[in-house]
């Protein structure tokens, strides 16, 4: 078995990840460059990578032509385009973080680069390579609950994690990033249509910005949490970055030591410390979207800020039984119509290796064996992959004008 090479531009948080995994794992994969242009994150890989050059701009790592497996793409959404097709025009195969591009027309032009150069482009559609959904896709193709009629599953953003990624992070604007629909449900949607495995022919959606806006400031409230008054806030940032599960976002904007003493002055006056109702995000809250499939099948997502716990939950409604799912607890229950209630074991013996309860390392492995010419579990190729992000393409539009019906592909 020979490791594959790996190249990571862009080594931000989904950068470490694929970067540590080829050191943990190196009869898998051998780190042979990294690109990254932030002075901060460049000293970073140069601690931990002593031996591997760091290009600070991409076009001096073109020039050097040097032999790579694959390249993962781990710079922002609206980067990728370019980033993407400078490395498949170069002949690289991509690993390619989700969203594969911010809009349509930028995902349709990766797609038509990766025909023209010939190019592998595996997305980064973590979900499907989890102990969770890989199960409940085992189940479905055994044909023990029949043909899927209908799914309903809902995304739990967990509202810390809302006010940290889509009203003061990377994620906020839709403009400067991506639609929300885009940013956190391509995961789902690619879920949905991998599940169903039917083309989807139209979306109706509906969301707003409810709540994360001026007309929910509380009185006398400040611009920065380190300057309000209102101390009890629920969305205050010191609270949530010292005392909440929304610790583990500390990284974005801290640099140095982790402690609270730094983790405080690094956020003071940041855009993690700005008010979540004052903040320019515009990206919804809370959003469901309706989608019609092939030969009259079904599926709803809801994905909401407003819960205390970030969770996904599935029902699958199939003509044998339905199916219950619930990832965080890795829980897949099967209600037969005909005999007794299943619990379905998930093994989760990898869940804490990499990220996503697993998925990470799943995909990782399914990344070897594709590139070595075989067949992975999971693994699909653009042409699939940008069919889910149609969906949400269509579910935006469908959003802002009403929750009109858009026809995929028309
Ligand atoms: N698969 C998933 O579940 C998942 C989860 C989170 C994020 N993502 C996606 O992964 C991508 C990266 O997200 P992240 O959270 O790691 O972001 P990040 O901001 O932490 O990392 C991006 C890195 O790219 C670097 N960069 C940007 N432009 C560059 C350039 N021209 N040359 C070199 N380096 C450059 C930045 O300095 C930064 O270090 C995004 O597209 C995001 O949507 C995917």
């Amino acid at each position: 078995m020979e490791p594959k090479k790996l190249v990571v531009f862009g080594y931000g948080a989904r950068g470490h990840i694929y970067a540590d995994f080829a050191k943990k794992y190196p009869e898998l994969f051998t780190l042979v460059a990294i690109i990254e242009n932030n002075p901060e994150r460049i000293k970073d890989a140069e601690n931990n990578y002593k031996d591997i050059p760091i290009f600070s701009d991409y076009h001096d790592f073109l020039k050097r032509k040097m032999a790579a497996d694959v390249v993962a793409i781990c710079t922002q959404d609206a980067d990728h385009k370019e980033h993407a097709i400078a490395m498949m025009d170069a002949g690289y195969h991509l690993l390619l973080e989700k969203p594969i591009a911010n809009n349509e027309e930028d995902c349709k032009k990766i797609y038509e680069a990766s025909i023209k150069n010939n190019s592998r482009v595996i997305v980064c559609h973590v979900l499907r390579y989890s102990p969770f959904y890989s199960t409940i896709k085992r189940i479905i193709d055994e044909g023990k609950i029949g043909e899927v009629v209908s799914i309903q599953a809902s995304e739990n953003v967990g509202y810390y994690h809302q006010a940290h990624s889509f009203v003061r992070g990377p994620w906020k604007n839709s403009k400067e990033s991506s639609p929300m629909i885009l940013a956190k449900c391509c995961h789902d949607m690619d879920i949905i249509r991998y599940l169903i495995d039917e083309k989807c022919i139209s979306v109706n959606s509906y969301g707003s910005l409810l709540f994360f806006n001026k007309e929910h400031a509380p009185i006398g409230s400040a611009e920065y949490c380190s300057d309000c008054k209102c101390k009890d806030c629920i969305y205050n940032a010191q609270h949530l970055y010292l005392e909440t599960d929304a610790k583990m976002f500390v990284g974005y904007f801290t640099n140095g030591e982790i402690n609270n003493q730094n983790i405080l002055k690094c956020l003071k006056h940041s855009d993690y410390d700005r008010c979540v109702f004052k903040s320019n995000n515009d990206v919804v809250d809370h959003e469901v979207t309706i989608m019609n499939f092939a030969n009259g099948k079904t599926a709803c997502h809801t994905m909401a800020a407003f819960s205390k716990d970030i969770y996904r939950d599935i029902k699958i409604y199939a003509t044998k039984a339905q199916l219950i799912g619930l990832m965080e607890d890795n829980r897949i229950e099967i209600k037969y119509f005909n005999g007794e209630n299943e619990i379905v074991d998930v093994d989760i013996s990898k869940a804490n290796v990499g990220g996503h309860n697993g998925s990470d390392y799943f995909m990782m492995n399914s990344l070897y064996k594709t590139l070595d010419g075989e067949k992975a579990p999971g693994v699909t190729y653009l042409d699939v992959s940008l069919e889910s992000h149609l969906i949400c393409f269509a579910a935006e539009k469908s959003r802002t004008n009403n929750g009109m019906t858009v026809f995929i592909g028309k």
